[in-house]
């Protein structure tokens, strides 16, 4: 069944609806436990759905692999970009932070449609490259971030070195509500520093199912545990004293960060973080259009596209297009309209993304993801929007890049595909397209976040546009922002380069620190300015 135009749902629905959502994602670098994380969360709530199920297709790739390994061990069909769970009343959307190999602009895009982190660490690890970069572009876009230190069951570093690790590398206050009782390795449960009590972990086979957990007050715990006890009790008196305990401003305006230990694994602290999901990470709030006025939540529908996931397999048609809802009540089959082109656009495919048991996403709410089939028309940064009046949200911003390669095209007869190819990828953020003076306007160079957009925007631009591309990587690692061109001379030689964004900003590019460093040191004349993930 199709129905045209926009649902009207009374305003007090969608303003219940909204404030029930929590929409998050884990961040977190290779191996910190994020998939384990994912299914043990999944084991304490009822799965009602996943927002871009596309079954039997090439494209879906690398990012799937993980939630396949839990669709596997659970009978549920999860190939998604978000994880829809009812947890008590709320309704938690997951959306998934694609890592590993896939890491590229996608991940950090990722979190243009969250309203809260997770933060997941290894114990043993601390903060990690990948989840430093993550944390930079939380904290560029005011993202509320949860720390989760994993892997407890395990040895490794001391709790309090860890705390200290967040002020003094990403100046972040730590907040830890649960203290660790028992060293990394013997891992006994935690002080619950809100009410002081001890809450007792037992294990479960595997972890296969929610852990048990047995609450105590101080003095059964000191009988019980004895020193462990109250080693644990004075580290958190230490913590008061420096300003480490719970505040809820600070959170929420994401200077300071809540810390839970635990386990994935052996499901150890997992209902805590969830508990504390609902009840603290920031509901949907009105989102601001290019006007810089907030939409409000009861508008007429309102979302805007923050991943394209086009298949490898140009045999199929599988390019979907996932939309995080800003306003209003989706409903499958209405038809909105693309700000972008001003085109309507059916949404009646978003059918195939929900398919079979998944009725609870015929109709989706301010901060749920939807997942639209075949949308070839849509593209990253686009929004739709349906009734009035219209609305147009700000485009996405585009990443520090950290890979560079310069395109040409294979077959020069094909050098206007070639150019139409490019405007393309670039359009659609799949590839950064810089231009550099030194090579001239034919010779673009591609810039990514990571190395498998290379490989799409190749295999997009010889399956589709029949324009074979040969790509040289270049040596540069490390990105500056230019803000004047004054001293541009200096910086066109070995080891460096400068090159311009579709935008006009000028980016210097350095083969390392040290060709920036010593740079620096020949001229200070030039200004460089940091680039960091997701600051522009
Ligand atoms: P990722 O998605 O972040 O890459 O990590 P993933 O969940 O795949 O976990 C990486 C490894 O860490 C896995 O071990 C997993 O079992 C282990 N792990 C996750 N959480 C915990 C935890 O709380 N404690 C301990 N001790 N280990 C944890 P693996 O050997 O790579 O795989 P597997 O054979 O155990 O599945």
């Amino acid at each position: 069944m199709t129905t045209a135009g926009p649902v009207t749902a009374p305003s007090a629905d969608v303003l219940r609806e909204a404030d029930r959502r929590r929409t998050f994602a884990v961040i977190s670098h290779p191996d910190a436990g994020k998939s384990t994380l994912t299914e043990a969360l999944a084991l304490h709530a009822r799965v009602i759905s996943e927002a871009g199920a596309v079954h039997g297709k090439a494209g879906r790739r690398g990012v799937v692999s993980d939630w396949m390994e839990m669709e596997k061990a659970r009978g549920i069909s999860i190939t998604s970009a978000a994880l829809q769970f009812a947890y008590g009343d709320a309704v938690v959307n997951l959306l998934d932070t694609p890592g590993h190999a896939d890491f590229s602009e996608d991940t950090y895009r990722v979190l243009s449609a969250v309203d809260s982190a997770v933060m997941l660490l290894d114990a043993a690890k601390g903060l990690e490259p990948q989840t430093l970069k993550l944390f930079d572009v939380c904290r560029h876009r005011g993202i509320p971030v949860i720390t989760f230190v994993n892997k407890w069951d395990r040895p490794g570093r001391d709790a309090l070195e860890l705390c200290d690790e967040l002020v003094e590398r990403i100046g972040l206050q730590p907040m830890p509500l649960t203290w660790p009782v028992g060293a990394a390795g013997d891992f006994r449960g935690v002080l619950d520093r809100r009410d002081g009590h001890f809450i007792r972990y037992s294990r479960t086979v595997g972890g296969a199912t929610a852990a048990g957990e047995q609450r105590l007050d101080p003095d059964g715990a000191r009988a019980e545990e004895g020193d462990g006890w109250t080693r644990a009790v004075e580290e958190s008196d230490l913590l008061a004293a420096s300003g480490g305990d719970f505040d809820l401003e600070r959170f929420l305006d994401a200077s300071a960060t809540p810390v839970l230990f635990g386990s994935a694994v052996l499901n150890f602290g997992v209902r805590h973080l969830l508990d504390l999901l609902v009840e603290l990470a920031p509901r949907p709030t009105p989102r601001v259009d290019v006007r810089t006025l907030p939409r409000p939540l009861d508008a007429p529908f309102s979302a805007f596209v923050f991943k394209v996931q086009t298949g490898m397999d140009p045999a199929h048609r599988d390019q979907v297009a996932f939309a995080r809802v800003c306003s209003g009540v989706f409903e499958r089959g209405m038809v909105v309209t693309n700000a972008t082109t001003g085109k309507p656009f059916a949404t009646k495919y978003a059918q195939q993304v929900f398919g079979q048991q998944r009725s609870t996403l015929d109709t989706a709410y301010p901060g749920d993801v939807i997942g639209l089939v075949n949308a070839t028309a849509l593209h990253v940064g686009d929004t739709l929007f349906a009734g009035r009046p219209p609305v147009r949200f700000p485009g996405l911003p585009s990443f520090a890049p950290a890979h560079f390669a310069v395109a040409r095209p294979a077959d020069l007869s094909r050098a206007k595909q070639f150019r139409r190819g490019i405007e393309q990828l670039a359009s659609e953020g799949v590839v950064q397209v810089l231009r550099s003076d030194r090579r001239g306007d034919g010779t673009p160079v591609f810039a990514a976040v990571g190395p498998m957009q290379f490989e799409v925007a190749t295999h997009r631009l010889d399956a589709e546009f029949k324009s074979p591309v040969r790509l040289e990587r270049l040596p540069y690692t490390v990105v500056r922002r230019l803000p004047d061109l004054d001293h541009r001379g200096v910086l066109d030689s070995r080891g460096h380069e400068v090159v311009t964004r579709a935008d006009g900003t000028h980016l210097a590019l350095f083969t390392d620190s040290t060709a920036l460093a010593v740079l620096r040191r020949l001229h200070p004349e030039v200004v460089l300015e940091p680039l960091v993930a997701g600051t522009d």
